[in-house]
């Protein structure tokens, strides 16, 4: 006989209390991560939130994580009609579920299979190159904005093989708009408000892309790049290809940009960690650029990028909504229900995380690695969901952080920076470090 789960009302909920508490910390911190993390505390891994009108589960921890992922993720959809994300990505991967996103995915599989990173790497190193150019050691730069502009150059030179620099200044604005539409806001609580002044940037970002995609398909020899891929598969419309590629310019920047420049955060304000990466960098690729090859002896970088996306993982939290009636340790999680599920506070769990506010790449040593149970880790999520992007993001994060930091001593002038929630989690109110070139013997 199997014990009758409780009703989905026993879930924990904040009482007065705890939602106070809550509120302090939101208006000490400036951030829903606080609060969050308050009522995580309070309640543990499993809890409903609920205020004016908003309803959701949420799951902190390993075994809550193989469920999404593993377990119930047939049961489980990403795609919520009224979503900002959905409205705006349409039928892109990251919104479709079941048959359409496997097929999509799929399809795409191969612009992100191995043989590629080689090339990519080039242009990895060349774009980084771009935009370190322009950098004088007069004034501090803002790595948010500077590392934007590298990846912004290498997701549109890897995946659409476009120069995107004559471009870049008539359309950041347009970026950054997209980037707000899709950020949490008052429309979590009242999906169909009215959402104004956001109108002409989406266009503006439609125009590029469709005309990308005109110029492709008059093109003579298609290059073996995602668009190539895209324009060569039999029945792509143009909307959807549209849908692809912009998932992919949001999804494949935003992300990249957060990692990079927290990663310069925390090396500025770990002097002793910076000075490592350098000399390793020194000892492994002298003057040399960086290569699939000679990247691979980097393992203190990559320790470093690793804690980096630990303690803030730019998909810091992750949402779900029930198909069917769920149960999840032995809760009823009704069909419609909201998940949400946390990977910055997975992240931060101390049984899994001895002091976890504390900067220690030395925690993904193998031998460390290998005695934390999966899941705890999973700042790309996982299971047949797991970003497409996971190892040109490893490999782009080594390969431009090598590159710069082979060519600059860089210095944090601001150390006060905050975790701010836009569509990833950013370091606000931005990284300022001076740029000094390195003297060459
Ligand atoms: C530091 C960099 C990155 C991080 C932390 C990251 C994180 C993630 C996470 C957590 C997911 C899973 C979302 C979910 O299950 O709801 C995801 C999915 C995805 N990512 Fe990334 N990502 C990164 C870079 C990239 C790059 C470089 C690309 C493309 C060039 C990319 C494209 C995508 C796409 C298309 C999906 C949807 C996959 C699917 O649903 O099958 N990401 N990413």
């Amino acid at each position: 006989m199997h014990p009758t789960p409780p009703p989905f009302q026993a879930l924990r909920q904040p009482d007065g209390e705890a939602a106070f508490q809550a509120l302090r910390a939101l208006v000490r911190h400036k951030t829903m991560l606080a609060p969050l993390a308050v009522l995580h505390q309070e309640l543990g891994d499993v809890f409903r939130l609920s205020f004016l009108g908003f309803n959701a589960v949420v799951l902190v921890g390993p075994e809550a994580n193989r469920f999404v992922h593993i377990t119930a993720r047939d049961q489980l959809c990403w795609r919520l009609e009224n979503d900002p994300v959905t409205r705006l990505l349409r039928h892109g991967v990251l919104v479709e579920d079941g048959e359409a996103h496997d097929q999509l995915r799929q399809r795409m599989n191969p612009a992100f299979h191995r043989r590629m990173l080689a090339g990519y790497v080039q242009a990895m190193v060349r774009c980084t190159d771009r935009v370190c150019v322009t950098w004088n050691d007069l004034t501090p730069h803002d790595m948010l904005v500077e590392m934007r502009r590298v990846a912004l150059l290498i997701l549109t030179e890897t995946m659409f093989k476009v120069d995107f620099s004559p471009d870049m200044a008539r359309l950041w604005p347009a970026i950054l708009r997209t980037l707000a539409y899709i950020s949490p806001g008052p429309w979590l609580l009242w999906p169909g408000i009215p959402r104004p002044g956001y109108k002409r940037a989406l266009r503006q970002m439609d125009d590029y892309l469709y005309q990308l995609i005109r110029a492709r398909r008059t093109a003579v020899g298609v290059p073996d790049d995602l668009l190539g891929l895209l324009v060569t598969t039999p029945g792509m419309s143009d909307d959807l290809i549209r849908d692809q590629l912009l998932t992919m310019l949001i999804a494949g920047h935003d992300t990249s940009t957060a990692l990079l420049a927290w990663t310069l955060y925390l090396l500025g304000r770990h002097p002793q960690a910076m000075q490592r990466v350098q000399s390793e960098i020194e000892a492994a690729l002298g003057q040399e650029p960086p290569t699939l090859e000679n990247i691979a002896q980097l393992k203190y970088l990559e320790r470093v990028i690793k804690e980096s996306l630990r303690l803030y993982p730019p998909i810091h939290l992750g949402q779900r909504l029930t198909a069917t009636d769920l149960v999840f340790q032995g809760y009823h999680l009704p069909a419609g229900t909201r998940i949400l599920y946390s990977i910055y506070l997975t992240h931060r769990q101390p049984q899994y995380w001895p002091q976890p506010e504390k900067f220690d790449p030395d925690r993904f040593l193998p031998e460390q690695n290998r005695t934390r149970p999966a899941y705890t880790y999973l700042p790309f999520g996982g299971g047949a969901r797991i970003c497409i992007g996971f190892t040109f993001a490893e490999v782009e994060a080594k390969v431009v952080l090598a590159r710069i930091l082979q060519k600059f001593t860089l210095t944090l002038t601001q150390p006060n920076v905050h975790p701010h929630m836009g569509a990833t989690l950013e370091p606000r109110p931005g990284v300022l470090m001076r740029a000094q070139r390195q003297e060459r013997k």
